[in-house]
């Protein structure tokens, strides 16, 4: 797909289905990631590839997460939590390894990684896949950090389920973006 029909027809998918990229597809998607602006070409960006059976270890952790933060949750909330994992046939976990820098702040280098996250939901969608990103409370479970194999001050900036649409998203509406065309006026 060219470039500019897949920066504006992305939308996210209500449904994603097998197969999701091949391996030479991903490795596309995570060279689109890394060519995202880099603030002092730190590479704060992290990718946790899990597919597969290791999805059911991921929903084992979502459920373990809604569980310590609602200790009474209903079987049914804790079930649903669980079955997240299985949206897609790829989930990537997309991390940033903050680095203590006097030149680059923080906040700069999470936005570079959402940026990466961005370039891969297009590349998915310019190789006819489709994605959505998710965080929730539990991108910000320390217990979740660490069994993905983060350190604590690294931040989840998003999951990506990747796949093949099952079900299409609601097309955007076009609306003007919000610029200010003249200023100051
Ligand atoms: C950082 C980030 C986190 C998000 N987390 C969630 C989430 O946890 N749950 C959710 O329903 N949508 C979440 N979204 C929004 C969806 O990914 C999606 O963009 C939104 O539903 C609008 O759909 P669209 O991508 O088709 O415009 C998140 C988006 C971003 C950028």
């Amino acid at each position: 797909m060219e470039a500019l029909a897949a920066l504006t027809t992305r939308v996210s998918p209500a449904a994603l289905d097998l197969p999701g990229p091949s391996a030479r597809e991903l490795e596309t998607i995570l060279q689109a990631a890394i060519a995202a602006p880099d603030h002092g070409r730190m590479k704060p960006w992290r990718f946790i590839l899990i597919e597969g059976p290791a999805r059911e270890k991921l929903g084992a952790l979502m459920a373990e997460s809604l569980q310590r933060r609602e200790p009474a949750v209903p079987a049914g909330k804790l079930e649903a939590e669980r079955k997240k994992a299985l949206r897609a046939p790829l989930i990537v976990v997309v991390a940033a390894a903050v680095q203590p820098s006097g030149k680059v702040p923080e906040i700069e280098q999470v936005v570079a990684v959402g940026a990466a996250a961005q370039n891969m939901l297009v590349a998915a969608h310019a190789l006819g896949f489709g994605g959505f990103w998710r965080t929730g409370a539990v991108a910000y479970d320390a217990a979740v950090k660490r069994a993905l194999g983060l350190a604590d001050g690294d931040v989840i900036v998003g999951f990506l389920y990747l796949g093949t649409t099952k079900t299409p998203g609601q097309p955007r509406q076009n609306d003007a973006a919000l610029v200010t065309r003249r200023w100051p006026g």
